[in-house]
């Protein structure tokens, strides 16, 4: 047989073989019933095209919006809306293992709400530090780039707070650090390389979850102590998740309130109203701002640090129920926070910004909102540690910018979260430049600009 007839032979076998799976994906697989794009439904090849390109929580919206709340977004992946859906694939119960129970073990003593209050002074130390090189570089230079300033002074709490030692982006003038820029790169690549690693690593996947990586190694072991090499891996995982996810979701915030004056002038009030001095802003007092808190809630609504779907493997034998239906074993399943947030069964007017859905005697038309989809930090044994911290820094920063300073986009007609690509755990890809003016009368000891 000729070279030519040989290659002809095995791109048929290849077509042949191709065309069966995605056949057989389409009309005898157990997921065969649940309704999605039949390209989706049939090859894994487009999700790994829309993850790589950043676009997939959007396509998964779409989707969500053309066929209903389960979704079959691959051969053997299906995404769900319902808030049901939160505990039956994450909640308690639910995939972990041992040495990952005893990390988490380990680490929760650092996140009780006591140990949190502990490094107050910690908090408020990097919250005043960007305040204050934020006043020297606005002096200089009015356009700033918020994005870049809240991801430095995250990164140089979540340092401090993991390794006793920060990264010095805030004290150096606002420089970015190598790692930091590593870690938003490793955030892109991790999105491209994670659809090729479920492709081959199937239950393997769970493990290579935040932790996991460590956790397979740890397996073996049975004391209660961490060694030191496990405690620096442990801390690089803490300031890759726990930085520049409040950075971005900071950044958002901010370019949301920019976009909607109104918004921004009422909560400036209360926020001005409620402290008379910068110091009588703290940690616990910033608990107190109904209204800042419902602005962060509406914006991880609508701008979730990790838009994502985070998808988990169904191990019980022979399936379980999720959100009301049967769903089969070994089965990946998930609900993209983007998608589950701006679906117009679970929110009215999803589009819009709208911080009053979360205030006490919200208006009549976001009654049957179903706020409790709403969980930015995941739940069950894999969620957020950092929920607690996490919380109490978005608080005590968004307060304390919103006391010192004054923001407009230094290009209004930009639409920024439009342009955006969302990665593994981060939609802060390019930022927009912000203003930041001269402080209102009514902090008139603050006006040092
Ligand atoms: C707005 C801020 C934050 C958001 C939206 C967020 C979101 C998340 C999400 C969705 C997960 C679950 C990932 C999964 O299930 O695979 C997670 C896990 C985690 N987060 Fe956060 N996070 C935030 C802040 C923080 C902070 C401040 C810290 C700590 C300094 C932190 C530390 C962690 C750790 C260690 C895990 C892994 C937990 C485990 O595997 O048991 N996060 N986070």
């Amino acid at each position: 047989m000729g070279f030519l007839e040989t290659v002809a032979i095995l791109t048929a076998t290849w077509l042949i073989a191709t065309l069966t799976y995605g056949l057989y994906n389409l009309t005898l697989h157990p997921l065969r019933r649940y309704p999605g794009p039949p390209l989706y439904a049939a090859y894994r090849l487009s999700y790994v095209i829309a993850n790589i390109r950043g676009k997939l929580p959007f396509e998964v919206l779409d989707m969500h919006r053309k066929y209903g709340p389960v979704v079959r977004i691959a051969p053997n992946e299906l995404a769900f809306t319902e808030p049901a859906a939160w505990n039956d694939i994450y909640g308690p119960g639910t995939a972990t293992d041992a040495a990952h129970a005893r990390l988490r073990r380990i680490y929760r003593q650092a996140f009780t709400p006591k140990a949190i209050e502990g490094p107050g002074g910690m908090l408020l130390k990097y919250a005043d530090l960007l305040v204050e090189q934020l006043k020297v570089s606005a002096g200089r230079e009015p356009v700033q780039d918020m994005s870049a300033w809240f991801n430095y002074a995250m990164f140089d709490l979540t340092g401090d707070f993991s390794f006793g030692e920060t990264f010095h982006c805030l004290d150096s003038g606002g420089k970015s650090h190598f790692s930091l820029d590593t870690v938003l790169e490793r955030y892109k690549l991790l999105t491209i390389l994670s659809p090729l690693l479920a492709l081959f690593a199937g239950d393997e996947l769970k493990k290579a979850e935040m932790m996991g990586r460590y956790t397979k190694e740890l397996n073996k072991k049975k004391e209660d102590q961490l060694n030191n090499p496990e405690l620096y891996e442990n801390a690089l995982t803490l300031v890759v998740a726990g930085s520049e996810t409040t950075g971005t979701l900071l950044s958002g915030v901010v370019y949301f309130l920019c976009k909607h004056p109104d918004v921004l002038e009422k909560v400036q009030e209360e926020v001005r109203a409620a402290f008379k001095r910068d110091e009588e802003i703290t940690p616990t007092s910033v608990n107190g701002l109904e209204y800042m808190v419902a602005v962060l809630s509406e914006t991880m609504r609508v701008f979730p640090p990790a838009g994502f779907g985070f998808p988990r493997i169904i191990s019980s034998k022979g399936g379980q129920s999720v959100a009301g239906g049967w769903v089969p074993e070994q089965t990946r399943c998930s609900i993209f926070h983007h998608a589950a947030y701006r679906y117009e069964d679970n929110f009215a007017r999803p589009e819009d910004f709208i911080p009053e859905r979360w205030l006490v005697g919200a208006p009549a038309e976001f009654k049957d909102d179903k706020k409790e989809v709403l969980q930015p930090f995941m739940v069950g044994p894999r969620g957020c540690i950092g929920k607690g911290l996490a919380y109490v820094e978005m608080r005590l920063f968004l307060a304390k910018m919103l006391w010192h300073f004054d923001f407009e986009l230094a290009d209004p007609t930009q639409q920024w979260h439009e342009r955006l690509r969302a990665y593994l755990a981060s939609t802060a890809i390019k930022c927009e430049r912000l203003q930041q003016r001269q402080c209102e009368q009514s902090n008139p000891a603050v006006c040092t600009l």
